[in-house]
């Protein structure tokens, strides 16, 4: 099962990880509000009640993670911060739980299964909804926890100026937000030169509203192939692959008596 929790829903789905397909529909539950650790989980649990689900889950969390402990939280609650988020889902759920950054896990989902299929050379994943959340590739390899969307855009935090959330505040319209996102893509390329960039998240199926006005970017840009069920995914894949590898480590030798 895959979950990804976003900044105004946390939506699940069962997903066969050999196609990348989902084998269920997705089911949404809004973000509760605050999105505290006890809150979140207990939505997370209503989400394997609703599947009826006990096996495997992986979490795709809005968040740098470092070993399943939640390192940042620009867009949830702060209370998430150093909190060991496997441990709390586990306990409420009674599912084996990982989790991944939804970025990470949206760019998984896509080098796999949608348009990075086979990229060579340096892949980045943007994704645009509450915050602005990123994943770099070099051949098909993920380097972790990037988080491009709180670097500085000349004075401003990127995701503050230029999130789909942002858009919606301002209300601003396709042409004047692409400005900006633009200018942002824009110094992406100029400091990572990717071969291709893939925009995932909700602003993905509006692509076709705003990529007129990104002519400025050198760069080949898709919206993801997997639209945003990428994260959905992407942590599913996550959860079947860091399966084999926990079943393969070694046993820690038992002190001798
Ligand atoms: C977070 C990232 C996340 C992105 C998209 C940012 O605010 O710091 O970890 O990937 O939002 O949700």
């Amino acid at each position: 099962m895959g979950i990804d929790f976003g900044g105004s829903g946390i939506k699940g789905a069962l997903i066969d990880t050999e196609t990348g397909e989902l084998t269920t529909e997705r089911y949404r539950i809004p973000t509760p509000e605050p999105s505290t650790p006890e809150a979140v989980a207990e939505t997370i649990r209503q989400l394997t009640e609703h599947f009826n689900y006990k096996g495997r889950m992986g979490v795709a969390f809005p968040a740098a993670v470092q070993a399943g402990i939640i390192q940042t939280a620009a867009n949830i609650d702060k209370s998430w911060i150093g909190k060991d988020a496997p441990a709390i889902l586990e306990e409420k759920t009674g599912c084996d739980t990982i989790i991944i950054n939804d970025a990470d896990a949206a760019g998984l989902a896509e080098m796999r299964f949608g348009h990075g299929r086979d990229l060579k050379g340096v892949g980045m994943i943007v994704t645009v909804g509450s915050g602005l959340g990123t994943a770099l590739f070099t051949n098909g390899v993920l380097m972790p926890n990037t988080e491009l969307g709180h670097i500085y855009y000349k004075d401003k935090i990127a995701e503050k100026w230029a999130s789909d959330a942002t858009r919606k505040k301002k209300d601003l319209s396709w042409k004047k937000w692409a400005k900006r996102f633009g200018k942002y893509l824009h110094y992406m390329e100029q400091l990572f030169y990717p071969e291709l960039i893939i925009i995932g998240g909700g602003a993905s199926k509006k692509f076709n509203k705003y990529e007129k006005y990104l002519h400025k970017v050198r760069t080949r840009i898709l919206p993801a192939y997997l639209q945003n069920h990428a994260g959905i995914i992407g942590a599913a894949i996550e959860a079947k692959e860091t399966e084999h590898k926990q079943e393969e480590e070694p046993q820690k030798a038992q002190p001798a008596e």
